[in-house]
């Protein structure tokens, strides 16, 4: 379905299963079918909703500038718009960033917390810099160019030594991307503010996933929010890197379903 926030946007959402509604929000430079392996395998406890955040994928945009404030609002509207109250939110690498938005912004409309692969610090000056160049290479040199620098990081070791194939289809992913989107996008998480803060306040179940091989977003990351988001539980992936959902889907999938499975 497609659902329209606002004169600028058409966002485009991907519904699977019934059950416990669970909001799965993609990273950089993604859209729903990063969750392909979730949508896929529908295990009866789980309303899946998968939207593409504005400009990515199949969500049509005008515009060239966004925060993480504004994608997280976009979700509350899609939430609005599907008549679900409260979902558990589910955000991989940038859609943590975006979860801890909606947290902030809207924590009613979260009933629990699945931070995957993803940090809470802001971008320090290097970093401000590297998206910057990126920036640049995404304007000048279109989105291949940024898939092709952004690849190795977003796989792990072990699976693009084990299965090519999972690699070759994320680089598709990125691949499609629309230049605005990867834009706006890299500036929204050149400027997103520091959400480590907001950690403490952190009041629902949280589930806490990352890659053992992770090497945007390692280990050590999640360790750090496990640490300080009280009760919350931390997984760590062997065999997998960035995209532990596609990479590990049968471990990723279990550790949601017992984690659903255990809410109150
Ligand atoms: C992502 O996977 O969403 C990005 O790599 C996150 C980031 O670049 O900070």
């Amino acid at each position: 379905m497609n659902v329209s926030c606002d004169d600028a946007v058409r966002l485009h959402v991907e519904e699977r299963g019934v059950g416990i509604p669970v909001l799965l929000v993609h990273g950089f430079p993604h859209d729903h079918t990063l969750w392909a392996p979730q949508l896929g395998t529908p295990d009866g406890i789980a309303r899946l909703i998968a939207p593409d955040l504005r400009g990515f994928g199949r969500s049509a945009w005008e515009g060239t500038e966004a925060t993480m404030d504004r994608y997280a609002d976009d979700l509350a509207c899609v939430l609005e718009a599907l008549a679900v109250p409260s979902a558990v939110v589910c955000g991989l690498s940038m859609g943590g960033y975006v979860a801890l938005a909606l947290w902030r912004r809207h924590p009613e409309r979260v009933s629990a917390l699945v931070l995957a692969d993803t940090r809470a610090g802001a971008d320090d000056d290097a970093a401000r810099a590297k998206r910057e160049e990126l920036i640049h290479v995404a304007r000048d040199e279109g989105a291949a160019a940024v898939a092709e620098r952004m690849i190795e990081g977003m796989v792990g070791k072990s699976t693009r030594d084990r299965a090519p194939q999972i690699s070759a289809d994320v680089r598709t992913m990125l691949e499609r991307q629309p230049v605005p989107a990867i834009v706006a996008a890299l500036g929204a998480m050149r400027d997103r503010p520091d959400s480590r803060p907001t950690l403490a306040t952190i009041t629902v179940p949280t589930l806490i996933v990352v890659g053992e091989e992770d090497a945007l977003t390692p280990p050590s990351e999640a360790q750090a929010m496990h640490a300080a988001i009280a009760g919350s539980r931390l997984e760590i992936l062997a065999g997998a890197g960035h995209v532990s959902n596609v990479e590990r889907p049968a471990a990723f999938n279990a550790l949601l379903r017992e984690f659903l499975a255990g809410l109150p």
